[in-house]
């Protein structure tokens, strides 16, 4: 009988670690981590996007992000979510430190436009590259965080 029951608990609390490792990762399921990697820029049209956020409800700021699939499929669904972008390099390429938020609209594999590099972790609006490099740079090297 006493074996019995420790047999019992022994499943049940084993369940309970199996519950707790599953739950862990959901938790924290955007990582704010800042990453380090390279953008690039797309012009309009910004619809349609992945997100199906439409042309009148695209944030009037002008700065969106589609990210790459390794994004998309890590923070689930970023649709509508913020990315932190800030330029690591430079003078020449971008300007060192400075930095943007911008609307996560796109995936990189779906986007409309053609984005000025295919080889990104994301890829910015015109206007939100504009506001840290010079576009007639392909890509630059930033540290992105998904807020
Ligand atoms: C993203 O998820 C899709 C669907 O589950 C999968 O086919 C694809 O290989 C994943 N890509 C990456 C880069 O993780
Ligand atoms: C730029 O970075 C600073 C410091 O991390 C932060 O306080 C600020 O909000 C950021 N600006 C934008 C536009 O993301």
């Amino acid at each position: 009988m006493k074996g019995l029951l420790f047999l019992f608990f022994s499943i049940l609390l084993m369940d309970l670690i199996t519950i707790a490792l599953f739950l862990s990762p959901l938790s924290t399921a955007v990582d704010p981590t800042p990453e380090v990697g390279s953008a690039a820029w797309y012009d309009a049209p910004y619809t349609p996007n992945a997100c199906k956020i439409g042309e009148e409800h695209l944030a009037p700021d002008g700065l969106y992000a589609a990210v790459d699939e390794g994004l998309w499929n890590k923070t689930g669904n970023p649709c509508g979510s913020k990315v932190q972008v800030r330029c690591i390099e430079g003078p020449d390429t971008c300007h060192y430190g400075t930095n943007l938020t911008a609307t996560i609209t796109d995936r990189l594999q779906q986007m409309v436009s053609e984005p000025s590099s295919f080889d990104v972790r994301l890829v910015l609006s015109k206007k939100a590259y504009g506001s840290i490099a010079d576009s007639s740079r392909d890509s630059i090297k930033v540290q992105f965080q998904l807020l």
